[in-house]
């Protein structure tokens, strides 16, 4: 561990003139410390989901002394073994909380521009700003590196957690579900090839038959929405190749797109009353179920 944050230093190349001119830097933040604190608060609340980690006034004053403790610890001058385990810790009880990750990055956004803005606005010389910028970049990176390090390990030891024989069927399932997927874009790949037959065959049926103007129009526009929805899910396929979620939304809207091909069709035909009436309670049921897959993605997002 004690080679750890020795490494940690070099890597940002973390000199003693940085931790000299981060020490004189300490008077000035104190004072500024209040400003800070609130500007803090104001940029987390505008999260819109920091109530639900900072739960009552109790733990928001806590966090705020904490946070104002921590602010004033960048400016310490003594980064040794108990700095770094201390924000070790720090990225720990957030990790226990369930706080993603990407709130403390974005919290550190606010903090390298409320100190530089600071530090900018200050009179000291151009020279002294200069250094006083680097020192505060690295030690903000360094920060945001430890504090993030406790997530990754967090992932890390549920991994090392496994026995040999659970990691072997883990990553054997990975290879597994990854040649599927690959299978499966190909398959994707073939069925949009068919929507082009069929629209093309659509086409022919439309000039070349009997089939009527207005059926021959609609069953166009019929097989042009399977197309543009196999398309859809061709790309949802690739995104999900890339690494994102799966895309049952898309599959949904192939099969509505289907049905509403068939819909097109039948409306032409008086005798399909009773099939048009089943297609239609389909389509609203597959209808609902898109919505409430959008409803649950967009509150996923927001959380
Ligand atoms: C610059 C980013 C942040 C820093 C430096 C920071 C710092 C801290 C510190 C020092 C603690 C106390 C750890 C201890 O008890 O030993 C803490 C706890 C906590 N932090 Fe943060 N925090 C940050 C961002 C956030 C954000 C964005 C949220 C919420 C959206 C948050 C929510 C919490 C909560 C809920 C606790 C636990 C409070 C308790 O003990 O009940 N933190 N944080």
């Amino acid at each position: 561990m004690q080679q750890q944050y020795t490494n940690l230093k070099e890597h940002y190349k973390f000199t003693q003139e940085d931790i000299d001119i981060l020490k004189q830097l300490k008077p000035h933040m104190e004072e500024i410390v209040e400003d800070f604190i609130d500007g803090f608060y104001d940029y987390i609340w505008g999260f819109g989901t920091t109530a639900s980690f900072l739960k009552n006034k109790k733990i928001i004053a806590y966090h705020r002394e904490k946070i104002k403790e921590w602010f004033i610890n960048l400016f310490c001058g003594t980064y040794d073994m108990t700095y770094f385990m201390y924000l070790y810790k720090i990225g720990e009880v957030h990790v226990k909380i369930g706080l993603p990750t990407h709130y403390v990055n974005s919290a550190f956004t606010y903090v390298r521009i409320f100190i530089l803005k600071n530090i900018q606005n200050s009179s000291y010389s151009q020279e002294t700003i200069t250094k006083s910028i680097m020192a505060i970049e690295k030690i903000i990176d360094m920060n945001l590196d430890v504090l993030t390090s406790s997530y990754r390990e967090e992932e890390l030891s549920k991994f090392l957690s496994m026995s040999k024989f659970e990691k072997t069927i883990l990553s054997g399932l990975k290879r597994f579900t990854s040649y599927i997927n690959l299978l499966l874009a190909g398959a994707l790949a073939l069925v949009a090839f068919f929507a082009i037959g069929l629209f093309c065959y659509d086409i022919y049926l439309l000039f070349f038959t009997d089939i009527g103007i207005e059926k021959g129009i609609l069953t166009v526009l019929g097989s042009l929405l399977v197309l543009w929805a196999a398309i859809e899910l061709i790309h949802e396929e690739v995104k999900h190749l890339q690494g994102k979620g799966f895309a049952i939304g898309a599959f949904i809207m192939l099969a509505m797109a289907a049905l509403i091909r068939k819909v097109l069709i039948y409306s032409l035909s008086s005798e399909k009353g009773e099939d048009l009436l089943v297609i239609g309670i389909v389509i609203v049921c597959l209808a609902i179920a898109y919505w409430l897959i959008k409803i649950k993605k967009s509150s996923e997002l927001v959380d």
